[in-house]
């Protein structure tokens, strides 16, 4: 309670010396920037330019991905499988579809890789588009190699780099971001806390925390990569070394997106707020340039209707206690079955997976039975996509 209540007090300290622009009606899922704006993806379903603040809706559900193109397009993926072209607010082209939520894109000239939960990556180039099959499950990553290969990581612990014949690196955990540095080293960001980098047959680990990391950036120039975690660390490292060079002093939890901007970072997670950090010092410095914006949230709504039918047996606050069911406060980045004083079935004590977005919206897709195997949760499942992607939304932003 106590942890709580400094928690808050920090937040709201922060708000007051240095108004941060709050835009999102939800958590920030995604960040891009060049040397004059930055994209940002919302689980609200939006997505705004920044500095204008000009807001994009051209997705049915979160924006999990955005990227930007040389000459100012913005390019958005989202949970409902499509993958968007905008120039100046307005929809270009509209890239459809994977049959599952979009989770990164990458772009290189007019190249646009987009990796999603349905289990492909697919490289669109003009009017052609080519299917990259091969991962057992979801691709949570894409990036190009300087040659313009493409390169995916997902949940089932590889890296793969499409080659004839494919290159398949095991690493056995799953990946969540990852980049390419201009001389083609690769670094990815596991389920297991730890920063790998490979170079040729060569790899290096640095641990960075002992929760899943959730967002990985470079700098243009390759030298510096920051890295975030579910539990809210980040990190600048001096990528050559992997000597860890800043820590930024957050109040969120967790991170979601990272990028560089100019000698900056920009960060945004569970707040709903685009931060921004001298990369050299950790010095949080606020926002500039824009007055805030505050748009409507009508899926959080959804998402507060959904969790009724949760409520009979969950609480969402730290003091709330338990009813059958375990109070669900600050669930993300919560490994499975630790809420102190609840007395769980053996199936989720034994189980060592962490609730994200993803094992969330996985736990109502096929139902707790199937997924925790003798579980006393009721059966239950929402068939409806956006229905699923509500209610992690409202979860993620009424108790990040
Ligand atoms: C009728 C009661 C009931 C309802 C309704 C219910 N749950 Fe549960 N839930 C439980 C019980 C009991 C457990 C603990 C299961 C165990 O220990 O096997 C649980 C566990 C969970 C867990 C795992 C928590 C942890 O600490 O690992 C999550 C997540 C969860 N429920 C989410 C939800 C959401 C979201 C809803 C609504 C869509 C919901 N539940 C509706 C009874 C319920």
């Amino acid at each position: 309670m106590r942890r709580v209540a400094v928690w808050l007090a920090l937040t709201m300290g922060a708000a007051i010396a240095q108004p941060a622009i709050v835009g999102h009606g939800g958590p920030v899922r995604a960040i891009a920037a060049d040397g004059q704006h930055v994209v940002s993806g919302g689980f609200d379903g939006t997505a705004i330019v920044w500095p204008e603040g000009a807001v994009l809706r051209s997705h049915d559900g979160a924006v999990n991905a955005v990227a930007l193109m040389t000459d100012g397009r913005v390019v958005t993926g989202g949970a409902d499988g499509h993958v968007i072209v905008s120039r100046d607010g307005r929809v270009m082209r509209d890239l459809c579809c994977h049959s599952g939520p979009v989770a990164a894109l990458a772009v290189q000239g007019e190249l646009i890789a987009s990796a999603a939960w349905d289990g492909t990556a697919r490289v669109w180039d003009g009017s052609d588009v080519a299917v990259f099959q091969g991962h057992d499950g979801n691709v949570n990553a894409v990036a190009f190699a300087p040659d313009g290969t493409l390169i995916t990581a997902g949940y089932d612990g590889t890296v793969r780099t499409w080659r004839d014949p494919v290159r398949v690196l095991r690493l056995g955990v799953p990946q969540n971001a990852m980049v390419t540095a201009p001389d083609g080293e690769i670094a990815t960001a596991g389920a297991d806390g730890m920063l790998r980098l490979f170079a040729g047959d060569a790899m290096r680990e640095v641990m960075i925390d002992t929760v899943p990391l959730t967002a990985l950036a470079i700098s243009p120039d390759g030298a510096q990569l920051a890295v975030a975690s579910l539990a809210g660390t980040m990190m600048v490292l001096e990528r050559v070394s992997g000597r860890i060079t800043t820590v930024l002093h957050g109040t969120e939890r967790p991170i979601w997106a990272l990028a560089f901007a100019k000698g900056e970072i920009v960060s945004g997670g569970a707040a709903g707020v685009v931060s921004r950090w001298d990369a050299g010092s950790g010095r949080k410095l606020g926002w500039t340039g824009a007055a805030p914006v505050m748009p409507d949230v009508p899926a959080a709504d959804r998402g507060a209707q959904i969790f009724r039918a949760c409520q009979a047996c969950h609480t969402m606050t730290a003091d709330g206690g338990n009813r059958a069911g375990p109070s669900l406060y600050g669930l993300i980045g919560r490994k499975v079955g630790t809420w102190p004083g609840y007395r769980y079935s053996e199936a989720l004590i034994q189980g060592d997976m962490v609730w994200t977005p993803e094992t969330i919206d996985r736990l109502f897709e096929i139902g707790p039975a199937a997924m925790l195997p003798g579980t006393k949760m009721p059966e239950q499942r929402l068939t409806d996509p956006a229905d699923r992607s509500a209610l992690v939304q409202y979860l993620a932003h009424i108790a990040p």
